[in-house]
């Protein structure tokens, strides 16, 4: 099967090749770990090589990216007992201590590792970090626990075994993480062994916990959070609140009496259900949703300079095509048409009349080149010349490499 960082999800399909992704979601996503074993000892190279950490160390030596996984079940970064001793570099006297050495934000190191991780947010439709553990010989890492996050491991180096004891809480989320510490009772219900290739997918809320024997060995860990239903009803309801429903920004009387708030509280959850009957209400809760995890992106690494050479010698012949698993989304707001997409340093948008949407949700909605005047939507060529010049400008169109 062809690696292919795909703009469309592939990226996904190869992670857990040879399981197909309908079989993932019906018998593992929020259920069970899932591991997948037998395939080439380099399956991940285009993501990370082992003979990478050299590099991000050597660029990194006093990066605030480089912690430990301490025995207390949380990464550390500098602990006490080594400032101001005289071990100059930390991070390999905790190593030679048989910890877990961690880099955080691989993706902001190596851009294969980038392009994979986006990959993978374009087809969940969420953001995600991803992080390398590098375990010296009969180390182990974090003692037994669950994450709010879905885990899966991408196995890169050496021998590591897993242990999992049972699902502790059903899809946690952040705040339910006090008791993340689950001392095992008992012996794990499940072990195994992760080579060199294989993959590994963990639900959140499963208490899992792994260690070398007698060989180091290197992973990287891939935290996904997933969008939720209550991650939706949120925005449907800040959506109400400032757009349409006055009465969700009163304040609550000091004086009010608990069947008054039971009373109103039942009113408001009452409005807001009946406003689900519009699809254009459901359909802004939706998008912004989506807007949050763009706000957290950042563009990938692709030809940001050129595109103030490329924008003026764009006509409407010109073939371009939307920058490398963009993720972006085009909407309505108040009248007017926007498309929302990262750059290099923060979220960026363009806005314009309401006729333009049309040709904005094709730029969203199409991964292969285009013809500038075959774009969708009313505005004839010469506008749709003016607003490819100025999506690309902007970093969210390019022309073919
Ligand atoms: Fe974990």
């Amino acid at each position: 099967m062809q690696s292919g960082f795909a703009k469309d999800g592939r990226s996904f399909a190869w992670l857990i090749h040879p399981i197909d992704i309908e079989t993932f979601f019906r018998d593992y996503f929020e259920q069970k770990p899932l591991h997948v074993t037998g395939r080439s000892l380099d399956y991940y190279a285009e993501i990370f090589r082992p003979e990478d950490m050299e590099d991000i160390l050597w660029r990194n030596v006093h990066s605030p990216s480089i912690a430990v996984a301490s025995k207390m079940s949380r990464a550390i970064s500098a602990p006490i007992s080594y400032v101001g001793t005289s071990e100059p570099w930390w991070p390999g006297e905790m190593y030679k201590d048989r910890h877990a050495l961690i880099i955080n934000g691989i993706q902001k190191h190596i851009a294969g590792a980038g392009r994979f991780l986006r990959g993978i947010e374009k087809f969940f439709k969420t953001s995600g970090h991803l992080n390398l553990y590098a375990n010296p010989a009969n180390c182990q890492g974090f003692p037994p626990h669950f994450d709010s996050h879905d885990t899966l491991i991408l196995h890169i180096e050496g021998i590591k075994r897993w242990m999992f004891y049972g699902q502790h809480a059903t899809n946690p989320v952040h705040t339910q993480l006090d008791s993340k510490l689950v001392p095992p009772s008992g012996d794990p219900e499940m072990e195994l062994e992760l080579a060199p290739g294989d993959f590994l997918y963990i639900p959140r809320g499963h208490v899992h916990a792994a260690s070398t024997s007698d060989s180091p060995s290197k992973h990287l860990t891939l935290g996904l959070f997933p969008s939720s239903w209550r991650d939706l009803m949120d925005m449907a309801l800040a959506t109400s609140a400032e757009y349409l429903d006055d009465s969700l920004r009163a304040s609550i009387p000091l004086d009010a009496s608990r069947e008054t708030i039971a009373t109103t509280l039942k009113e408001h959850f009452l409005a807001l259900a009946q406003r689900c009957n519009d699809d254009v209400f459901v359909e802004q809760a939706r998008t912004r949703l989506l807007l949050n995890t763009i706000d957290q992106m950042q563009a990938l690494p692709d030809h940001h300079l050129e595109r103030f050479d490329d924008a003026g010698t764009l006509n409407e012949d010109s073939i371009i095509r939307k920058r490398d698993s963009t993720l972006c989304a085009a909407f309505m707001h108040q009248g007017e048409a926007f498309i929302r997409f990262p750059t290099f340093t923060a979220t960026a948008m363009v806005k314009g009349p309401a006729f333009i949407f049309d040709t904005l949700k094709f730029v969203e909605e199409t991964e292969d080149p285009f013809r500038i005047s075959e774009m969708a939507g009313s505005m004839n060529s010469r506008s749709k010349l003016i607003l490819a010049r100025r999506l690309m400008t902007e970093g969210l169109l390019a022309l073919p490499r």
